[in-house]
């Protein structure tokens, strides 16, 4: 098994994951805010790239079956029902219903992703997520959203520890250079309190910060809290196995 990882979804070579499980990571905040509305129960989550596409795709849905949610900066989109922050999506909010969600780039990363099979990626799901991977013996590429096209160092973690929990199981997989980088910083960074520690001098976690949203940085920081599977098949991510 071959594990390659990239620091944007803009990186990844064009057909590259074609045959292969993708796994595509947005830690701040909508990959974890997908795995919590499955965990509180929403019945699915459609990832939308742009504003007027979530409103347009929700309007086939009558208002007690869906729930329209998003950010731009940040912060929760006019008319929308929710923001992006994985705290408002309790079960009253999302339970039973379809979740329309679009954000800045996690949502958009997941739309543009064409892989054999499309995962999604978190903290609070990385041992769930590497030891599915592991045991499927295919080829895996690790896709980190990123912040408007940088780097983002918690995507670069999150992977780090999907790719831990896959060498637990099979220590014979492959890893490129930027895979081993991962892990090597996840394996420096493996407590919830030296993870909030390094993500303190990183730009998305301080802008989260500096907005009072502590309570999301230590929703988002729970290594393994959520340990469900979530699949991307035909616009909609659901749960594949908890
Ligand atoms: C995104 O997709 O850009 C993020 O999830 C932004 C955020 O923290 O809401």
């Amino acid at each position: 098994m071959q594990i390659s990882t990239y620091r944007l979804p803009e990186d990844v070579p064009v057909h590259f994951c074609m045959n292969k499980t993708a796994v595509v990571i947005d830690v701040l905040r909508a990959t974890t805010t997908i795995v919590t509305a499955l965990r509180n129960g929403a019945r699915s989550v459609v990832p939308v790239a742009e504003v007027e596409e979530a409103v347009e795709l929700s309007r086939n849905f009558a208002p007690e079956d869906r729930v329209l949610a998003g950010e731009r900066m940040a912060l929760q989109i006019d008319g929308f029902d929710l923001s992006n922050s994985p705290l408002e999506f309790t079960g009253e909010r999302v339970g039973g219903k379809t979740v329309f969600l679009t954000t800045t780039n996690g949502t958009r990363a997941i739309q543009g992703t064409q892989a054999a099979e499309t995962l999604i990626g978190a903290l609070v799901n990385a041992s769930a997520t590497g030891q599915y991977a592991a045991r499927r013996e295919r080829d895996l590429v690790l896709i980190c959203a990123g912040t408007l096209g940088h780097f983002s160092l918690e995507d670069t973690l999150a992977a780090g520890a999907i790719i831990h929990a896959i060498k637990e199981i099979d220590p014979s997989a492959e890893t490129d250079d930027f895979s081993l980088a991962s892990l090597l910083l996840y394996q420096h960074c493996d407590t919830e309190k030296k993870m909030h520690h390094l993500l303190d001098q990183t730009e998305h976690y301080r802008r989260l910060k500096d907005l009072g949203l502590i309570g999301d940085l230590e929703h988002c920081m729970k290594q393994d809290s959520m340990p469900l599977l979530a699949g991307y098949e035909d616009g909609s991510v659901s749960i594949i196995h908890e």
